[in-house]
């Protein structure tokens, strides 16, 4: 090893490892735009299926366009039957983000574009990875809904292809069409977690893709490193927490309580925003008028009150609320149980996971970063008959 020491970036901290033309985030200001449109108007404006198109083709599309790729979607949301099947057998109270991810990996074998283009040109092959591509776009709301169904020993609801992608979901889980306010509010929260730049679950998939693996394989490592609670877990630990917090009135001695233990408060604190995210003001706005019209606003106030001591307490490090801290509030007050949060999470990150993979397949390189060795050099080998 050379007498100079290599700087080493653990966690690969504010290291940037490729170029990308999805998402950009502005840590500083709080800005977070996809493909140049600012994440307000998409939220305000767009739909899932909209931005979505936008991610993977680079442009807003025009009404055929769109047309055909929302009939294209809904036409894959079934999923096989042997699928349903390996489903209905796993534990009734296993973790959603595992289903998922068992369910994801059990569609690729039946996949009938896999084979044909399995090899060192997975790569190149564009239209048939944009194919596979909707199917697991449209059936992980399918997989998802179907467990919950099962997991509450009720039929399974099958997609109808009337509905958008959001409203589809919903009506899979309920077995009821979803009101006008509950099916924006799931696509305006599907819009909000499409895309974020090199997370760590969008990077994961692209260490997978890197290898030239194929994109079900990339979306299972996705779909693994989003559940942990530092990334797309946090969501359902925010919601617990205020559920713990109860009322406004114990949110102060709560906070600095865990603070003073080092724990964190889940739902806030980012690896690039040290501004509020965009995403969180937005999913705010709706949380408020959610909690008036369920009259649960004993929850929302509580999140103010945690916001508040945080923002008093640690705003000045940086650190305010993200993504995850008004999400989980949002779901909740739509009635949709705390642990499909972070499936939902995922159901939406699968949009931009694939608009990265393919954008990244463009220039494939596989992702092999180094590690320092601190290790011992040049041990002598001892036969275990002269251990102790
Ligand atoms: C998502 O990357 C993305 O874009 C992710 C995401 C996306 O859309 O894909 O935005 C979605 O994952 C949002 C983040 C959800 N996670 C949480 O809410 C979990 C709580 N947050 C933290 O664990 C933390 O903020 C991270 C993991 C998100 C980021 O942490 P970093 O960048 O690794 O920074 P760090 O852990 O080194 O923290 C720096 C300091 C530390 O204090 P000191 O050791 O310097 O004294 O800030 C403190 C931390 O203790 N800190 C917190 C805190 N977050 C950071 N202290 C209390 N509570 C927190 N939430």
């Amino acid at each position: 090893m050379g007498s100079e020491v290599p700087p080493v970036y653990i966690g690969l901290k504010g290291i940037y490892v490729a170029k990308t033309s999805l998402s950009y985030i502005d840590g500083e200001r709080g800005k977070l735009i996809y493909r140049g449109y600012s994440i307000e108007d998409l939220a305000e404006h767009s739909t899932f299926e909209e931005i979505t198109y936008l991610l993977w083709f680079g442009k807003l599309p025009n009404k055929r366009e769109l047309s055909e790729f929302k009939e294209n979607l809904a036409s894959e949301r079934e999923i096989p039957d042997e699928v349903i099947s390996i489903i209905s057998k796993l534990p009734r109270n296993a973790h959603p983000m595992d289903i998922l991810k068992t369910g994801v990996a059990s569609l690729g074998p039946f996949d009938p574009d896999l084979p044909s283009i399995w090899g060192q040109h997975i790569h190149e092959k564009r239209a048939e990875n944009l194919k596979i591509a909707m199917r697991i776009l449209s059936k992980m709301p399918t997989i998802m809904a179907y467990f919950y169904r099962m997991k509450e020993n009720k039929d399974i609801v099958h997609p109808r292809k009337d509905l958008n992608h959001a409203a589809n979901f919903l009506y899979m889980m309920w077995g009821r069409e979803p009101n006008d306010l509950e099916a924006k509010l799931m696509d305006v929260a599907l819009i909000l977690h499409a895309d974020h730049g090199f997370n760590a679950s969008t990077f994961a998939c692209l260490v997978t893709a890197s290898t030239l693996s194929d994109l079900y394989s990339a979306i299972v490592s996705g779909i693994s490193a989003l559940k942990g609670p530092l990334h797309g877990g946090a969501n359902e630990q925010a919601l617990r927490m205020l559920m713990e917090i109860g009322s406004p009135d114990n949110a102060r001695e709560y906070v600095k309580g865990k603070l003073e233990r080092k724990e964190r408060i889940m739902g806030f604190g980012h690896r690039v925003y040290k501004a509020y995210d965009p995403r969180a003001r937005i999913l705010k706005k709706y949380a408020e008028m959610l909690a008036k019209e369920t009259k649960q606003e004993k929850l929302f106030n509580t999140a103010l009150e945690v916001e508040k001591v945080m923002i008093e307490l640690l705003g000045r490090k940086g650190i305010f609320p993200n993504v995850d801290f008004y999400s989980g509030q949002v779901y909740h007050m739509l009635g949709i149980p705390t642990e499909i949060f972070t499936p939902i999470f995922a159901i939406s990150r699968a949009s931009g996971w694939i608009g990265h993979v393919l954008e990244y397949w463009e220039q494939n390189v596989l992702i092999r970063p180094r590690a320092l060795y601190i290790g011992p050099m040049e041990a002598k080998y001892i036969p275990i008959e002269n251990r102790i």
